[in-house]
């Protein structure tokens, strides 16, 4: 059975992942650490940097550039043909730290800026500086990628210490019980009789 299609003239490089239906065409490039995720659509002549991240059911037209370390959500389309089928196509470039939100969609010829955040479902209709977070149809800037980061480190704890009560939680509730077996256990086989 064909689970993926890559064409033979594609470079990949160490440790790359292309999981299920997914299709890379003719002249792609792709840097090593990729993942690629299922029923993705890489057409030809496009380049993806070292340790990019695109998850599944992504389309990358042909003449794109993805850059390094770049994450790319599930579902987004970038375009390569503002007023199809026009026979002139020009590619988008998102450069490299990028963070391409679920869903969104992206102009033909757009540049979205070093370590930029595109929200999901962003219709993307112009060049995103750098360090900046764009939402909305069309896209605006909406804050910093300093503040994405503030609030991705406090999403971060929250869950740490979520995690680290879940485990003192039950260390103690082991504990408990332990001690109830060890001090009384006539008491919980129900052997005497109140
Ligand atoms: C962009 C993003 C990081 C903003 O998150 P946030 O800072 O927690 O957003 P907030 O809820 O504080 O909202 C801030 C403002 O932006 C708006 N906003 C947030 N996300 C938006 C979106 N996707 N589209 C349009 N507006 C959005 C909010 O309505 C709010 O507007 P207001 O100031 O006028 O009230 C988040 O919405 C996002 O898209 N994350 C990416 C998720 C994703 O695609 N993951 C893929 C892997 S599953």
């Amino acid at each position: 059975m064909v689970s993926n299609y890559i064409s033979n003239k594609v470079k990949i490089g160490k440790n790359v992942k292309i999981w299920h239906f997914a299709y890379v065409g003719d002249d792609v490039e792709i840097g090593n650490n990729v993942k690629i995720g299922s029923l993705s659509h890489i057409d030809y002549n496009v380049k993806i940097g070292d340790d990019t991240i695109i998850q599944g059911l992504v389309y990358i037209p042909p003449l794109s550039r993805i850059g390094k370390n770049v994450f790319i959500g599930p579902g987004s389309t970038l375009t390569n043909d503002p007023y199809p089928p026009s026979g002139k196509l020009i590619g988008v470039t998102i450069e490299d730290n990028a963070i391409i939100g679920s869903k969104s969609v992206i102009k033909a010829g757009v540049t979205i800026g070093k370590n930029s955040v595109v929200a999901m479902g962003a219709v993307v209709t112009k060049d995103v500086p750098n360090d900046t977070v764009v939402a909305g149809v069309p896209a605006k800037p909406k804050y910093s990628r300093s503040e994405y980061d503030k609030k991705q480190s406090e999403w971060n704890r929250a869950l740490k210490i979520q995690f680290l009560t879940l485990v003192k939680v039950k260390t103690q509730m082991k504990i408990k019980n332990k001690a109830r077996m060890t001090l009384a256990p006539e008491l919980i086989s129900g052997s005497i009789s109140t």
